[in-house]
């Protein structure tokens, strides 16, 4: 029969837990091994599950220029009588080739019911009481009398907030509407609706609706709560776009950042390919608007405190996919558009693109470190375009850092190739992938510990334990957490090696996920961290500035009665950080002597973590679930024991003196 991985772990804790001694972990306090990367723990940002276009990015009218696959997706057209070509959807193609669809609406002393659009919004929009909502709309018309009345509706259709925007005469020329009104109620599942009053033809493009409470007030900008998840992780480093979706399914799908910045009418919708990856979680309306940009992007990182990395495609298609390919007499589009990213992000104000950046109000530069060449690309082909990268940016900016990548899997052919080809390259950092089970993790805690300490770092990119569950928002579980938290002091405790870490996918919709677990969900109104959010976060809060050596019998703690530590000195603080999971079903007393240190604290803040039911989960109705209670322990000098609960995973910060 076969045994699930709980059951082996309870069974293996009881086993150990009756026979068990207390054992000492000495942590040696001044013999720092490793500096810790101020870089160390970041986010992985892709555009899945809704994480940008009805996620972060604010916007709450879906296929606001009409430029989806089918130009009325999302809309919904009611006429009263119904009048053939009233409503017709027009395309001035060479006119602006970014954004060439406009709604065109005649109106024969239009009222209330004569006609209506109604937008449903992302899974329906969030709307809430009291909230200021901006309205916008690109329009043209030769009529003088027209007014666009604009309706806040809830779930059962009831209007919550109206405004009413006159439509002066603009002639042939486009012009903006703006309004803003009020939201008199909250609805989970809002929709905005349209009617008209007057007579003549208008022709509409980029209606949109922001709320108020944007990030940083910003308009036309980010979710303000779903942002404030990750600022408060301070994360070192935010990696964007992506992802898959970087490489596209095909060549001509592949994210092209020239195309997300300027005017946002100007920037060209494509399909994200998360709309058909997977049928049976198919998004028929998924699509990438790149309302949010790579000069976005740039804001967010400078507004959290972390360092960019911008991930680029390297002429190549996904490989799950198609696997196009440029041929390499071809390449030098893609070069030149990473040449041009740094120039755009760090450049002078006078240079081509350090000027398009002044424009969108930011002349200083974002001091761009570093950027991945290549999503999860592999085999010959992929060193062979990397090379030229490599060759062209070095020449020009011989220290910016490259991000390469080892693949889709931590070890294999493909792997063992690219692992061995990079290192010859001497490239700064590989990338490795690893979404595996809880297993996997807890028993490649020491993955590192052998790794060359010397020539290129790895960067953790994307990792996340998967638990055998069906839903979506099911699957970050504690067990999922606390594999993580144990494999993650195998990464801090080879911080010398591993010098970047991002969970992976960040964000997902309750309503719009495509993939799962991920590290944080959201439904339109509320936002709520896994457990594995509030591992991630402890981590990164505690990161230090120093590796310490933590040992039992001379050993890293890395399994030991399904025991893991690691310990950091936060030089600012002159604290020592000690980190412990116990990831078996009894507590487990150990002692933990700090040597080479003049004296410690009677006293250390203790985060915990703990359930004992490893399936346990937070959710929208219970988003603290699982998450970390602080409190404050007495400790009895440099040798002190330490009860570390069932299931638990301790952080404890203690003065130096
Ligand atoms: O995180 C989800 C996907 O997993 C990423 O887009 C891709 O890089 C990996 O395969």
């Amino acid at each position: 029969m076969k045994r699930s991985f709980l059951s082996i772990v309870a069974a293996a804790a009881l086993l150990t837990a009756t026979a068990q001694d207390k054992k000492t972990f000495v942590v040696k306090a001044n013999t720092p091994v490793a500096e810790v990367q101020s870089t160390m723990w970041g986010v992985f940002f892709e555009d899945i599950n809704l994480g940008a276009d009805g996620g972060i990015y604010a916007e709450l009218i879906k296929n606001r220029s009409f430029e989806f696959a089918r130009p009325l997706m999302g809309w919904k057209v009611e006429q009263r009588p119904y009048t053939e070509g009233a409503v017709t959807v027009q395309n001035r193609q060479g006119n602006n080739a970014a954004n060439p669809r406009f709604l065109r609406v005649q109106l024969n002393n239009a009222s209330q019911t004569s006609l209506n659009l109604t937008n449903e919004g992302f899974r329906g929009m969030g709307l809430k009481k009291d909230l200021r909502y901006d309205f916008s709309v690109m329009y043209r018309t030769t009529a003088n009398n027209l007014k666009l009345h604009v309706e806040l509706l809830n779930a059962k259709n009831e209007v919550i907030g109206n405004s009413v925007v006159n439509l002066a005469a603009t002639g042939s020329s486009w012009s903006k509407a703006a309004q803003s009104f009020q939201s008199k109620d909250t609805a989970q599942k809002g929709q905005c609706r349209f009617w008209f009053e007057g007579t003549g033809t208008v022709d509409l493009d980029m209606i949109s609706l922001f709320p108020e409470d944007t990030w940083k007030k910003r308009p036309g900008g980010m979710r303000a709560d779903m942002i404030q998840m990750l600022a408060d992780m301070k994360p070192g480093f935010v990696r964007f776009p992506g992802g898959c979706i970087v490489e596209g399914i095909d060549l001509a799908n592949r994210y092209q950042w020239k195309k997300t910045i300027g005017p946002i009418e100007e920037r060209q919708l494509i399909m994200n390919r998360w709309n058909v990856e997977f049928p049976h979680r198919a998004a028929p309306d998924y699509f990438q608007t790149f309302g949010l940009g790579f000069f976005e992007y740039f804001q967010l990182c400078e507004d959290i405190g972390a360092e960019a990395l911008p991930i680029l495609n390297c002429g190549m298609a996904c490989q799950f996919n198609t696997a196009e390919l440029v041929p390499l007499d071809q390449l030098d589009p893609y070069v030149q558009d990473a040449l041009d990213l740094i120039e755009f992000a760090n450049g002078d104000v006078t240079s081509t693109w350090g000027k398009k950046r002044a424009e969108m109000g930011h002349p200083a530069p974002f001091n761009l470190k570093m950027m991945g060449i290549g999503n999860e690309n592999w085999g010959p082909q992929y060193l062979e375009r990397l090379k030229i990268f490599q060759t062209a940016i070095k020449a020009k900016y011989p220290t910016f850092k490259l991000i390469t990548s080892s693949g889709t899997d931590p070890d294999g052919a493909r792997y063992d190739l690219l692992n061995t080809e990079l290192r010859k390259m001497n490239v700064e950092f590989v990338d490795e992938h690893y979404y595996r089970k809880p297993e996997w993790f807890f028993s490649n805690v020491k993955r590192y510990d052998n790794y060359t300490r010397t020539g290129s770092k790895v960067f953790a990119g994307e990792y996340a334990s998967h638990v055998d569950r069906t839903n979506g928002d099911k699957r970050n579980t504690w067990l999922a957490g606390i594999s993580i938290a144990a494999f993650m002091t195998g990464l801090e405790r080879n911080a010398e090696v591993v010098q970047m870490a991002s969970y992976a996918p960040l964000f997902a919709h309750v309503d719009g996920w495509q993939w799962a677990p991920d590290l944080i969900w959201v439904n339109n109104l509320n936002v709520y961290g896994t457990p594995d959010y509030y591992v991630q976060k402890l981590f990164s809060l505690n990161k230090g500035t120093q590796v310490l050596p933590l040992t039992f019998n001379n050993e890293a703690v890395a399994g030991q009665d399904s025991l893991y530590a690691s310990a950091v000195l936060d030089k600012a603080t002159n604290e020592l950080v000690v980190k412990i999971v116990n990831a078996s079903n009894k507590q487990q007393i150990q002692t933990i002597s700090v040597e080479g240190a003049k004296k410690i604290a009677k006293t250390a803040k203790l985060q915990l973590m703990q359930q004992n039911d490893l399936t346990a989960l937070n959710s929208i109705a219970a988003p603290q679930q699982v998450a970390p209670v602080e409190s404050m322990i007495t400790i009895n000098g440099k040798k002190f024991d330490y009860t570390a609960a069932p299931y638990s995973f301790s952080v404890l910060r203690i003065k130096l003196q």
